[in-house]
């Protein structure tokens, strides 16, 4: 009986040898990540959380430790004693953080032995999704997994210390709670005590963390879990994590401020890179003039242009119907016009056609003219002064789509970002942070058939536009702001209403009874009545930051144990059906 574990302890993670520790005694502990038989010789790449290293099992050197070797197999978990040595001349693997040096084992224990996994353990599989999720715990032993999540721990880590050294103190707010308005649905929890009654988890810690405020904690932050039942994506997970914060006696400037400061903190402590404060700011308006989009991709140019006032005269039907009915014609230019052929062009009215509008219309500008379906509809005039306000000349290409403005930059917003991949515009070591300001206070909601918050009604609106709320109520600002990076919404918030007064008013604009009021948020209309500070605050997107920091390209990578986009987890079968009685105790039935 050997006693590694009890009293061999483990001296080094295979991944931390290097050539200094040549000579050394060591023990490791891991898996069996490859094992190869060479004429006699077995080798064995040991794994672990860092990394991998060599081990030799040679019969002459230690004949048990060999005989005993012939049992490995992959993913058995060994313990072994060993002396580091360099590798012979020519042996080294210079791809390896330890190719350096190899390990020639004196003693093995074979600690548990494995089945042979459904799949390949290394960083670049082949294999489908499904099935990685289902054994997520072996997926999780590949390298790529492992670093996300390492890098997680590590921005978590940091994060705290930075709120921390600002004087944020961290308290956390209750998950079985009352709803909370971020706008998704809730997932509800059935109180067993309270017969018909649910709790909801929270969509955010929203009116707990202003409450704190109300009670004078000054600086709070949290990295907490929300939930939220709304349509998954690529970027969005029903559970996720934010890094919540709110402030007292601040502007919106004191909230970019700190939170700028955070995200330099991040980069350089955990990635090593320097960022460039101010971060640049731009409009809600602009944003959604130039790029189509409240999360504007700025790591590349291809803004849109708007030439409904040169065509609205036009010969050309649709252009001048558009633009004389409330509509917009707007176009992006694509410089390198060679780039795409004749059938890349027709199918772009595919692409828009997902996003509702009807068609995409394309010209190549040549040196007398353009080469483009509407040419012919166009005046001479037309045609020259397009040219001009898109700077455009021979060999672009300009697409234009013509609509209401909200299927406009629905369509051309994607259409740049889609071309942008696939001209290879972007840059992907550049890291572009934007700040979105100003965005509307309230939108019209086509099924509730009224104006609703765009971010949350606590928002406090930007006070000189309060008259437009009868005449236009869809143009009143928010005090409201987005951290975007390359092209991803990673946080907003807002500077928060804190006069009981104008929250009254603000619910009225919603259109909010007393009673829903009182039901919905009673305790926290009463509490603003007790000395509330102006304050304001912000939460991030924590999943989202470590995919932007890690390149990953699903949040799935970078979560644990992620749901699937139909918010199922395939390893542990949930949501799953419960029994009868457990029902009954919680006097639910079910409708099938
Ligand atoms: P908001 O709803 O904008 O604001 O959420 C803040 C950030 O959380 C991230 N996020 C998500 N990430 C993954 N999956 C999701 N389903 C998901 N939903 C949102 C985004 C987003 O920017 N209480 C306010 C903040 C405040 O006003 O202080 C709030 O929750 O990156």
């Amino acid at each position: 009986m050997s006693d590694f574990i009890t009293v061999k302890k483990r001296t080094h993670y295979c991944g931390s040898l290097r050539a200094a520790h040549e000579g050394e005694k060591v023990i490791l502990m891991g898996w069996t990540h490859r094992r190869r038989d060479h004429g006699g010789v077995i080798f064995v790449d040991l794994r672990d959380r860092e990394g991998l290293a060599q081990i030799v099992f040679n019969p002459d050197h230690a004949p048990d430790a060999h005989k005993e070797a012939h049992k490995i197999r992959s993913e058995f978990v060994l313990a072994v004693e060993g002396i580091v040595r360099r590798r012979p001349a020519g042996m080294q693997n210079p791809a390896m953080n330890t190719g350096e040096i190899e390990v020639m084992v004196e003693d093995l224990e074979i600690l548990s032995d494995a089945k042979t996994p459904p799949f390949m353990l290394e960083s670049d599989i082949d294999v489908s999704e499904n099935v990685r999720l289902k054994y997520r715990y072996l997926d999780l032993r590949r390298a790529t997994v492992q670093q996300n999540l390492l890098l997680r721990s590590k921005v978590a880590a940091e994060t705290r210390r930075y709120y921390e050294e600002n004087g944020f103190i961290e308290v956390e707010t209750p998950f079985m709670t009352k709803s909370t308005p971020e706008g998704a649905r809730d997932y509800l929890v059935p109180s067993r005590v309270n017969p018909g009654m649910f709790y909801a988890l929270p969509q955010s810690p929203q009116l707990f963390k202003q409450l704190l405020m109300v009670s004078g904690f000054d600086r709070y932050y949290q990295i907490v879990k929300c939930f939220r039942d709304e349509d998954l994506r690529a970027d969005r997970q029903p559970e996720f994590t934010q890094i919540d914060v709110e402030m007292s006696f601040v502007a919106e400037d004191d909230i970019i401020n700190i939170s700028e400061g955070l995200m330099v903190r991040l980069f350089k402590t955990c990635l090593g890179i320097d960022l460039q404060t101010p971060f640049p700011r731009i409009s809600y308006r602009d944003a959604m003039g130039r790029y189509g989009k409240d999360s504007p991709d700025t790591r590349f140019g291809m803004e849109l242009r708007d030439v409904t006032d040169i065509v609205k005269q036009s010969d050309f039907k649709l252009f001048q119907e558009i633009s004389n009915t409330g509509g917009v014609v707007k176009g992006l230019k694509i410089e390198d016009g060679k780039a795409l052929s004749r059938k890349d062009l027709d199918d772009l009215t595919n692409f828009v056609g997902i996003y509702g509008a009807k068609g995409a219309l394309w010209a190549r500008v040549q040196s007398d003219g353009w080469t483009s379906p509407i040419y012919k509809f166009l005046k001479a005039e037309e045609v020259a002064k397009i040219t001009e306000a898109f700077d455009a000349e021979e060999g672009n290409v300009l697409v234009f789509v013509a609509d209401t403005p909200s299927v406009v930059h629905d369509a051309l917003g994607n259409l740049r970002v889609h071309l942008a991949k696939k001209l290879n515009l972007i840059d992907p070591k550049h890291l572009a942070f934007t700040w979105v300001t100003e965005f509307p206070l309230l939108e019209y909601s086509a099924t509730e058939k009224r104006f609703v918050s765009t971010h949350h009604p606590f928002t406090s609106p930007v006070m000189e536009d309060l008259p437009l709320i009868e005449s236009d109520p869809g143009k009143v600002r928010a005090r409201a702001y987005d951290l975007v990076l390359n092209g991803s919404e990673i946080g907003g918030g807002s500077i928060r209403i804190h006069k009981q007064s104008l929250q009254a008013w603000m619910f009225d604009a919603l259109g909010l009874s007393e009673e829903e009021i009182r039901t919905k948020f009673g305790f926290f209309v009463d509490a603003l009545e007790y000395g509330t500070p102006p304050h304001g605050g912000i939460a991030f997107g924590f999943d989202r930051l470590i995919m932007l920091m890690t390149g990953a390209e699903s949040i799935r990578d970078v979560i644990a144990f992620p749901k699937t986009q139909k918010a199922t987890c395939l390893m542990s079968d949930a949501p799953s059906k419960v029994s009868i009685e457990q029902l009954m105790e919680l006097s639910l039935k079910t409708v099938e």
